[in-house]
This record gives C-alpha cells, sequence and structure tokens, in this order.
C-alpha cells in the first residue's frame, strides 16, 4: 500500500503497549491493523510493569469491595460510572490474558491434588498492594508486565492482518474538516523519512509522559506526545496535575527501576537509614500499605532532611527463599548492583510513575473527536481520580482496549453509511463540576522573583540548535523541583515563566501553537503536499522539545489552578481538601484559540 510516502490502513494504532496490543488483537480479524512503536517494542511502560494486574478474583472479594477501595485512594475524583463498569470487567480481562498465554503465577498446589487442567482465574496466586483491602493483584512473578507483552508480542506479530512497525513516530493527527480522524503524520525513524498514514480510524495508545520529569519509571520515549496530538486534533485533556509518583523507585542515579509496591505488601518496611525507625507508623495507621501519595509524601519528608537522597525499604525479614522465589526480577537486579536484599536494606526514593489525567474519553475509549479512540495511561476515563490505585492501570488498559474493540466496528459501519457518527459526550464529568479551565492566556499577571536560569537569558538565540538538549533536560530538573511531590503558587509561576523563557528561545510561543508545526511543516490537514518531506534530526528535535514545553505549561497551569491538596496534587499553600470535588478540564486548543 506504500506509495509516495502514504499508507493506508483500517485502523492505525499508535502504540504497542498493552493498551494497544489488547485493541489489536481484539479487534475482527477482517480489519487491516497497523500498529506503530516508537522504538523498539519492549520500550514502553506496560513493559516495566512490576506489580500486576487488579481484578476481584478471590472468592472472599468482590467487585464492589475493588470499587470502594478505588474510590478511597482517588479521594473524590474518580468518575463513579465508569469506575464501575472498568473494574466490574476486571475477571474477564484476566481470563482473556489467560487465554492469550499469559503465565501468571498459580497457587501452590498440595503434593496429592488434581493437576490444574487450564490457566483459570480462579488458579491464580494474588499479591497485595497498597490501598488494596485484600489480595486482588493477579501477577507473573514480579515481572508481570513482561510477561503480558511478550505473549501478546508474539500473538500480534504472528496475526495475518496485524503489521507492527518499530521506530516509527506519530508526529501529528490528521483531521478531515467535518472532525474526522483519519491518519496521522508518522516519522519513519529507519528511513528517515516523514509518512502519511491514512486510516479509517485511529487509536492512540502511545502511554504517559514520566520523562518530563528527572527521575521516572517509565521509560524514555513516555513524553506526552499523544496527550498532545489529541489536544491539537480537538480533544478535551483533564486533570493532568495529577502525577503519580510511586514511593519506591531504586535511588541509585537516575535509575528507572522500580521497587514493587509488593514488596511493602508482602510485609517489607520503610525504615529511617539513620535510625532504622519505621517511619510511617507515624503517618498513617496503613502504615506502608497506605495509598502512595502519602507514603511518597512521607518518603519525600524524610529526603528532604536526612541529606541522603534516600531511605531504606527492608525486606530482610522475611523468609529468603520467599524473597527468591517470588521477586526473581527485583532480587536479581539488586545482586548485580551489589545489594542483597535478602540481608541488606534497599535504597528507595518517589519517582514519577503514572499521570492520573489525559485525554477525556468514555469507558469505549471514544474521545471529543469521532474516529479518534485512546486507552491506557495517554487516556483519562476518570477511573484513577486523583491517585491511581495500584495495578489498576494494566486493567483499564486491557478492558478499554478491548471495548474499543467491540465499539470501533460499529463506527466504521456508520462511516460506510454516512451516519452521524457519535462522539463522545461526557455528561457525567460536567456533572461533576468543571473546574476553571486553564486557557493559554491567563498566566501572565504574576509577579516573580527572577528566574534562577541566568545562562538561557544570555546566550539568547545563539546556538539554538545546541540549546535544545540542554533544554530538554533542564526541563526535567524543572519539573521535579517546581512540580513535583509538593507545590505551592510561587514555585509553580516561576516554572511557568522559566518555560516560556525556553520558549522564546526557541522561536515557539505557547499562545502561537503554529510556531511549532513551522518548524516542520507538519498540517493537521490532508494535505498531500506535505507527505514526503525528509526531517532533518534537528528539526524533528525542536518539534518535540516544542511540544513538551508546551504540555508542562498546561501541566503547571493545571496544578496552579487547584487551590487545594487532594491525591497526588500536594499544594503547600492551599493544604486542605476543597469542599466539591472538581476535575480540571482543558478545552481543545482549537477551542483556545477561537475564543
Ligand atoms: C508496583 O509494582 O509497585 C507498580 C504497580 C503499579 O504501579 O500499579
Amino acid at each position: 500500500d506504500n506509495f509516495d510516502g502514504a499508507v493506508q490502513t483500517d485502523v492505525l494504532i499508535i502504540g504497542a503497549g498493552l493498551a494497544g496490543l489488547s485493541t489489536a488483537l481484539a479487534l475482527p480479524t477482517s480489519l487491516n491493523i497497523t500498529v506503530l512503536s516508537k522504538a523498539d517494542l519492549e520500550v514502553c511502560s506496560s513493559h516495566y510493569a512490576q506489580g500486576g494486574i487488579a481484578a476481584s478474583l478471590d472468592k472472599e472479594d468482590s467487585v464492589a469491595d475493588h470499587i470502594a477501595d478505588t474510590l478511597i485512594a482517588g479521594a473524590g475524583l474518580c468518575e463513579a460510572d465508569n469506575t464501575s463498569s472498568i473494574l466490574s470487567a476486571g475477571q474477564q480481562a484476566v481470563q482473556w490474558l489467560c487465554e492469550q498465554g499469559v503465565p501468571f503465577t498459580q497457587i501452590q498446589q498440595d503434593d496429592n491434588a488434581q493437576p490444574f487442567t487450564e490457566l483459570q482465574t480462579a488458579n491464580l496466586h494474588l499479591t497485595k498492594e497498597g490501598g488494596h483491602g485484600c489480595r486482588r493483584v493477579a501477577h507473573a512473578d514480579d515481572a508481570t508486565g513482561r510477561h503480558i507483552m511478550e505473549a501478546l508480542t508474539i500473538k500480534a506479530q504472528s496475526a495475518a492482518n496485524i503489521t507492527v512497525l518499530p521506530y516509527h513516530e506519530a508526529l501529528s493527527l490528521l483531521t478531515s474538516s467535518d472532525n474526522q480522524c483519519q491518519g496521522a503524520q508518522v516519522f519513519d525513524h529507519i528511513s528517515q523519512q516523514q509518512l502519511t498514514f491514512y486510516s479509517r480510524a485511529v487509536v492512540l495508545a502511545s502511554g504517559g509522559l514520566g520523562q518530563l520529569f528527572k527521575r521516572a519509571s517509565a521509560p524514555n520515549v513516555c513524553v506526552g506526545d499523544g496527550v498532545m496530538m489529541a489536544w491539537q486534533a480537538g480533544c478535551r485533556l483533564a486533570n493532568l496535575e495529577f502525577i503519580q509518583f510511586h514511593p519506591t523507585g531504586l535511588a541509585l542515579d537516575d535509575s528507572s527501576f522500580l521497587i514493587s509496591e509488593a514488596l511493602r505488601g508482602e510485609g517489607g518496611r520503610l525504615t529511617c537509614p539513620q535510625t532504622g525507625s519505621r517511619f510511617m507508623l507515624d503517618i498513617d495507621e496503613r502504615a506502608e500499605l497506605a495509598p502512595r501519595d502519602i507514603v511518597a509524601r512521607a518518603i519525600a519528608e524524610q529526603i528532604s532532611t536526612n541529606g541522603l537522597g534516600y531511605v531504606n525499604l527492608d525486606v530482610s525479614h522475611l523468609p529468603e527463599q520467599f524473597l527468591r522465589e517470588h521477586f526473581p526480577q527485583i532480587y536479581q537486579t539488586l545482586l548485580k548492583l551489589g545489594i542483597d536484599m535478602t540481608t541488606d536494606p534497599i535504597p528507595v526514593a518517589p519517582t514519577a510513575h503514572y499521570s492520573c489525567g489525559g485525554v477525556v474519553t468514555s469507558v469505549n475509549g471514544m474521545t471529543d473527536v469521532a474516529g479518534l479512540y485512546a486507552a491506557g495511561e495517554v487516556a483519562y476515563t476518570g477511573l484513577h481520580g486523583a491517585n491511581r490505585l495500584a495495578s489498576n492501570s494494566l486493567l483499564e488498559c486491557v478492558v478499554v482496549g478491548r471495548n474499543i474493540a467491540a465499539d470501533l466496528p460499529r463506527y466504521l459501519k456508520a462511516l460506510e453509511n454516512l451516519d452521524t457518527v457519535a462522539i463522545y459526550d461526557n455528561s457525567n464529568l460536567s456533572a461533576l463540576g468543571i473546574w476553571t479551565p486553564p486557557t493559554l492566556k491567563d498566566t501572565q499577571p504574576i509577579t516573580l522573583p527572577p528566574s534562577t536560569d541566568h545562562e538561557s537569558n544570555t546566550h539568547h538565540n545563539v546556538n539554538i540548535d545546541a540549546n535544545i538538549a540542554g533544554i530538554t533536560a533542564k526541563l526535567k530538573v524543572l519539573m521535579t523541583a517546581h512540580m513535583g511531590i509538593t507545590r505551592s503558587a510561587g514555585q509553580l509561576a516561576q516554572a511557568l515563566l522559566q518555560i516560556e523563557n525556553w520558549q522564546q528561545q526557541l522561536g515557539c510561543l505557547k499562545s502561537d501553537p503554529l510556531n511549532i508545526t513551522n518548524s516542520l511543516d507538519i498540517t493537521n490537514s490532508l494535505d498531500m503536499n506535505s507527505q514526503s518531506k525528509t526531517i532533518p534530526y534537528d528539526g524533528l528535535a525542536h518539534f518535540q522539545l516544542a511540544r513538551q514545553l508546551q504540555l508542562a505549561t498546561l501541566i503547571i497551569q493545571s496544578a496552579y489552578q487547584r487551590y487545594e491538596s487532594r491525591g497526588g496534587h500536594y499544594r503547600q499553600d492551599y493544604p486542605h481538601l476543597a469542599t466539591t470535588p472538581r476535575t480540571s478540564v482543558i478545552e481543545p486548543l482549537s477551542k483556545l484559540i477561537d475564543d
């Protein structure tokens, strides 16, 4: 189908993680599907997921209890109907993964028992994580994501109707004049060519944005480009300020390795390195298994005063054989780094882990743009509220991915019949009360201390290309320092000014989005002339950075305008919960420009 840099496919899926591949594998095989991966296939957050996938599978458990725990962690911001709909599909989702060949860890059998004949959800070993009232997390050792992704990747690669293309980076979405999504502009890193993919529908499954921060558990491709593509194509974004920090990233340099919450679930203790005391006991009755935001803040507080950059996670009191058997990946990884976790404490610190907000979507993955679906971390269904409950995200990927697969053929049929195609009318969201939308215009009247970055003021315009890598790195430091676990108006406003300064240096003002597209000549139209231009590497790097700066601005504005502390958003200057829980909604870019 390749002609002049243009490719035609029925369904274009942007992202080859769990949401993307679940959708691809569940869609009818009569459809021709193309799945894009920005880098190698395993470079996606799903692959690195450790703990597992939450679903109420135990006979003592119930969906109602799973919902209740999710709503508590979500601190008043979960969208109740969507939460209930997604969690109710948990058992079927895990069963579907079993059928795809995922080798979940099973419960130990008695020597005399009949061997299990097939992998069934009733036979799975369940682990426990923070915020869950009981054992509810199905897992494959401590490398659940890797095992799931290996199984699904084999299936996708052997499916005759699915083409998986690594090193293909989506740059922008194509929308027709009547606002239907019809494909994407894509940069092929192998041929160094820009390609146009035309499709009848697009599924955005591009993952999160952790790599806007200095320490992150996500791989380096996760910079939120899916969120920005959707926003530019006409979608609303919600709750971007709710970045979840995982309490226990491995605190060695900028390691992105996670020390699974399941270790705390099995009895791991957080201790102060100097005194050995368990500091969580004084903070929350749930101690180490309190919701993530509470544990992450407590660790950050310890680190701010202990001068070490870490606290200890101690599991040395647990049986050695149990640790080696249940956590083989963590055990081996640490051993290579000289830490024997059966005897030594593990140095841990919070790490940027998950974006609870994203592109506003229904439980069927529908967005504000017809023909554009979204699933996984890029999407906001309202399941995670102000603070995602551990292991709910893999579940959401599978449930929403499979829902999309069920809904999308109906959309294609409507397209053929030229019916009016439905888009997502999220009336529940308005029922929650729409937060004053952060606009691109209302950041100016803030008086600030001078920028901390003297270099950027003096070296103005000298060597923009060489500056790109430097600003990309400094943006991460800025986000971690100013948009991290605790925030304040002064810090956030200062960060906005710094970003504006960088945008000026790069020649891309945040209020003028066309400056971004100019640098690459990417148009959000079906313009045949823009197809096969070769993009110089620096042009691409400039485009990527400009988009990251714009996204960082939206995240910070959302945090600035939330005058309360709730879930993962903690404001030093507004430490209390507001009486009415509100969702922050950012109108699509086109709307902000029109106004
Ligand atoms: C973990 O294993 O601690 C991560 C689980 C999650 O983030 O859902």
